[in-house]
């Protein structure tokens, strides 16, 4: 598969990986097989969860019971705990490894220059380069020992991009900060036991805030999207702000458009409408300067520019000639993830949070079945179809409850004219204030969504929230019981009937993260699960692995006093779900987020992301240590005895 290999065409490969080829469909067939086997299993312990949860009226007694006691050792985690760490390197269990893959700067070309710690380099070397911070990332087979790995780029650290930190723009500047954003695509091949990079893969490709790009779905043409660059509102540069991710069963790969708003300002004096206020658009300048050399981003000159970011975007990773597709049918909000499971009926269903405090977690519905016979009939599945969003109830003093959810289509639920929404474009593109409209629960900052591989769960990190109990729509109780939420908690629902379309599900508080050295019998202390050797705060990144671990990542407070005493850097947890068991797995270097999980096929390597090491003016050199410049990095591990990892 490699570049060296003669004279196969790009259309060739993509054929032989994807379209219709008997491998991919046993791809297809074994990921609903699967889902479909484990079902059972998961909807009975639940079940048994559910039924066993008392009516309480301590909220404190309530956390303690949220879980089973975990008194017997969970059977799916076989690693030894790792314990609360502020070194500045990752650490993980006894009989484990953890080794580089690449760092921000790599590069992933032949011809790509080295990296240059100085920050001189200009923008044409970060274009053929690793982006900064990587984020969530997608690892899909080409067969034993090959992978394509895709990664997210979320956003650029001045203080290290460039030598003069910032201080002193050039439009070249704008470029390489640019370039430093978006998709890397990257094949890695397994040699000499080990995984590295092939920078000789022709599959390379990076996807920058510059790349053009197809807007598809209800909203492409509209309006709201028209440019002068583009008045017809269907091509548009770049994606922002790659937070985490989604991966689809025929070979996608889905990027989440987070905080985009910080890109876009103005000198000129504008005034802001509540929809630009509610995203944030044109409050402040986040010091990226774009707005100066970039005038897309100037929004007294382009307002609508920040229309065409705040989406999910799929990307065909086989084809570094395919143009990424942007997917207004899920909304634009400030995307964290994008969970995809196929429904009994085939319906393919998109679980997607929007990360700030006191906005809310979505689902999609596509309008049509996924064809699992023919995988070229599902590449546009995610271009049409119904989006919800969800209101959690609960009792007083319960934590948890029944939940609806609410359609977003104009006509419904007070979407109209009279209401102020004059089509489905304006609901998808405003969709926070469609939310609002029909009455969805706010939400103590959705992360990501993750499925059990049963297919019947599913759970959400929402990770703090300073403004709970602080403002009017944000009261406490339910799903976000804490005022001042600094610790998180991670919610879990299960659809009536097993079903994702259907509009009503049960859900409770898998747990709630907490200090119980610093707290006693209050909330603050966490939920039974948590404890002073496992404790952590703000739960963010989220996946399962086959067998139904659940992988914590966590983005929050480093400080490791007061309220965060014990708590350590910032780290990866093991919890199976049947016990409630949380263990620590991994730790990571001084201030860095732990983001980003990916598998080998055989579930015995691990991908892991260390984001932002040295942030905060933390002094970080993570990873080759001595005096140099702190890089995020993907983390291979890996078991001694090649075992699969966590079990
Ligand atoms: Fe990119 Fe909400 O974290
Ligand atoms: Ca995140
Ligand atoms: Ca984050």
């Amino acid at each position: 598969m490699s570049s060296g290999e003669g004279e196969e065409t790009l259309s060739d490969d993509r054929d032989s990986l994807i379209d219709n080829t008997p491998e991919f469909s046993r791809m297809v067939e074994r990921a609903i097989s699967r889902r479909r086997f484990v079902v059972n299993s998961g909807i009975a312990s639940l079940g048994a969860f559910f039924a066993s949860a008392p009516a309480l009226s301590s909220l404190a007694t309530a956390a303690q019971q949220l879980t089973p006691a975990g008194d017997s050792p969970s059977a799916k985690m076989g690693f030894e705990a790792v314990a609360a760490s502020t070194a500045d390197r990752v650490m993980v269990p006894k009989g484990y490894q953890a080794n580089i893959l690449l760092s921000w700067g790599d590069p992933l070309f032949e011809e790509a220059p080295q990296f240059d710690p100085s920050g001189a380099a200009p923008a044409s070397a970060q274009q053929l380069q690793f982006g900064d911070n990587n984020d969530g990332m997608s690892l899909f087979s080409l067969g034993e020992d090959r992978a394509l790995l895709v990664v997210n780029h979320e956003y650029t650290n001045y203080k290290f991009l460039f030598d003069h930190q910032g201080a002193m723009m050039i439009a070249d500047d704008v470029k390489k900060a640019q370039a430093a954003h978006g998709v890397s695509v990257l094949e890695i091949i397994y040699h000499q036991g080990r995984w590295q990079v092939d920078s000789n893969s022709q599959y390379s490709r990076r996807i920058t805030a510059n790349t053009p790009m197809e807007i598809t779905g209800p909203v492409a043409g509209h309006p709201l999207l028209m440019t002068g660059a583009d008045p017809g509102g269907r091509q548009v540069l770049g994606t922002l702000n790659n937070c985490a991710n989604g991966q689809t069963p025929w070979g996608t790969y889905l990027t989440c458009e987070e905080n985009f708003n910080v890109y876009f300002y103005s000198t000129e004096k504008v005034s802001l409408s509540e929809d630009q206020l509610r995203y944030g658009i044109g409050t402040r300048d986040a010091g990226y300067q774009w707005y100066l050399f970039d005038e897309r981003f100037d929004i007294s000159r382009h307002p609508q520019e920040s229309h065409r970011f705040g989406w999910v975007v799929e990307i065909d990773p086989t084809d570094p000639e395919a143009v990424p597709k942007k997917r207004t049918a899920l909304g634009r909000f400030k995307h964290e993830n994008a969970a995809l499971t196929v429904n009994d009926d085939r319906h393919v269903v998109v679980y997607l949070g929007d990360d700030q405090g006191g906005e809310h977690i979505y689902k999609f519905i596509s309008r049509d079945p996924l064809d699992p016979n023919d995988s070229t009939n599902n590449l546009d599945l995610l271009e049409e179809g119904s989006l919800y969003v969800a209101r959690f109830d609960a009792e007083p003093g319960e934590l948890q409850g029944r939940g609806e959810w609410l359609e977003l289509s104009h006509g419904k639920n007070g979407l109209t004219p009279q209401n102020g929404f004059a089509d489905q474009a304006e609901i998808l593109t405003f969709a926070r204030r469609a939310a609002t409209q029909v009455g969805a629960t706010t939400m103590d900052r959705p992360e990501w969504v993750a499925v059990h591989p049963s297919g019947k769960t599913v759970f959400c990190t929402l990770t703090n929230n300073k403004h709970r109990g602080q403002k009017e729509n944000q009261p406490v109780g339910g799903a976000n019981p804490r005022a001042k939420n600094r610790y998180g908690q991670i919610i879990r629902w299960q659809p009536d009937g097993g079903d994702h379309t259907a509009t009503t599900f049960a859900w409770d508080l898998y747990l709630l993260a907490g200090n119980p050295l610093v707290h006693q019998d209050s909330l603050y202390a966490g939920s039974s699960n948590i404890n002073a050797d496992n404790m952590f705060n703000s739960p963010d990144g989220l996946g399962f692995d086959r067998d139904g671990r659940l992988w914590i990542m966590t983005d929050g407070k480093t400080s490791n006093k007061g309220q965060f005493a014990g708590m350590g850097n910032n780290q990866m947890l093991c919890s199976d779900p049947d016990t409630g068991e949380v263990r620590r797995f991994l730790t990571g270097p001084v201030g860095c987020e732990i983001t980003g999980i990916a598998f080998s096929p055989d579930y015995q390597t691990m991908f892991v992301g260390v984001q932002h090491p040295g942030v905060d003016d933390k002094s970080s050199h993570f990873p080759a240590g001595g005096n140099s410049v702190p890089r995020s990095s993907v983390v291979v591990i890996t078991r001694n005895d090649g075992g699969v990892i966590g079990a």
